[in-house]
């Protein structure tokens, strides 16, 4: 069974048919770039776009980077302000004309990578940290999320993590690897005190360059690098929409 997957970031959207019983995108996928401002209306056209792409027709699962409840998005850190206490699934199912499940964008990829990927099978805590604009979080307590847990927001030494260790910060910064590893050591010694886990996966786009930074990188828990790297919110999207639509 077939089902849309979309991923709507602060700097692309994109999107692609997925196979829901192995994880596998069906087709290469398309993105185009988040518009400038990245309104509610000016994002929408961007989906009915990617939808009409594919020339797809019936439910969308759909991943937004906000606090998402019942399909309406309560922040909006990276993009327009416009979305905050906006019923999202409303505005893409209008837009598209399908039903649409929207959720959070690193419980997406949480969710990908406990079925088909790096956390397949784990038990205990196990938690997606996606580093990509900002810093998305997903927990997992014998496979089953906790979702809206926004820890790339927590502040250490008065500052949000991810405005010190997103991939977008290390890029802005022009950070080496080794300055940039400090930050997200603190960040998950931070992470550990509160949480112990079992085991850390990094996704994100940086997740494809895991060989430069996860040797740099110490934890009591086992770290392991995404295995869908930055298509995991893709695919998560469309296993939680087959799970809510079935
Ligand atoms: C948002 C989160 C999101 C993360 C990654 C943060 O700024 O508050 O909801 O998961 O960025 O996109």
């Amino acid at each position: 069974m077939e089902i849309l997957g979309i991923d709507i970031g602060a700097s692309g959207i994109k999107g692609a048919p997925v196979n829901v019983k192995t994880g596998e995108l069906v087709a290469e996928h398309h993105r185009i770039v988040t518009p400038q401002p990245s309104t509610p209306e000016a994002v929408a056209e961007v989906v009915a776009e990617i939808t009409g792409y594919f020339n797809w027709k019936g439910p969308v699962g759909c991943t937004f980077p906000a606090v998402i409840k019942k399909g309406i998005s309560y922040t909006a850190a990276n993009v327009d302000n416009g979305w905050v206490n906006l019923n999202v699934e409303e505005l893409l199912a209008t837009a598209t004309g399908y039903p649409v499940l929207v959720l959070n964008d690193a419980d997406a990829a949480g969710i990908a990578e406990m079925e088909f990927g790096a956390g397949q099978g784990r038990g205990g805590v196990v938690i997606m940290l996606t580093f990509g604009t900002g810093i998305g979080s997903a927990i997992f307590i014998d496979g089953k999320l906790l979702p809206n847990t926004e820890f790339g927001r927590m502040e250490i030494r008065c500052q949000e993590a991810e405005h010190q260790a997103s991939a977008k910060t290390r890029e802005e910064e022009e950070l080496t690897w080794k300055e940039w590893t400090k930050r997200v050591n603190e960040f998950l010694a931070t992470m550990e005190k509160l949480l112990s886990p079992d085991l850390f996966i990094l996704g994100g786009g940086i997740s494809s360059k895991h060989r430069k930074f996860l040797p740099l990188l110490s934890t009591h828990a086992e770290i392991v690098p995404a295995q869908f790297r930055n298509k995991a919110g893709i695919i998560g999207a469309a296993i939680a929409a087959r799970r809510h639509f079935r």
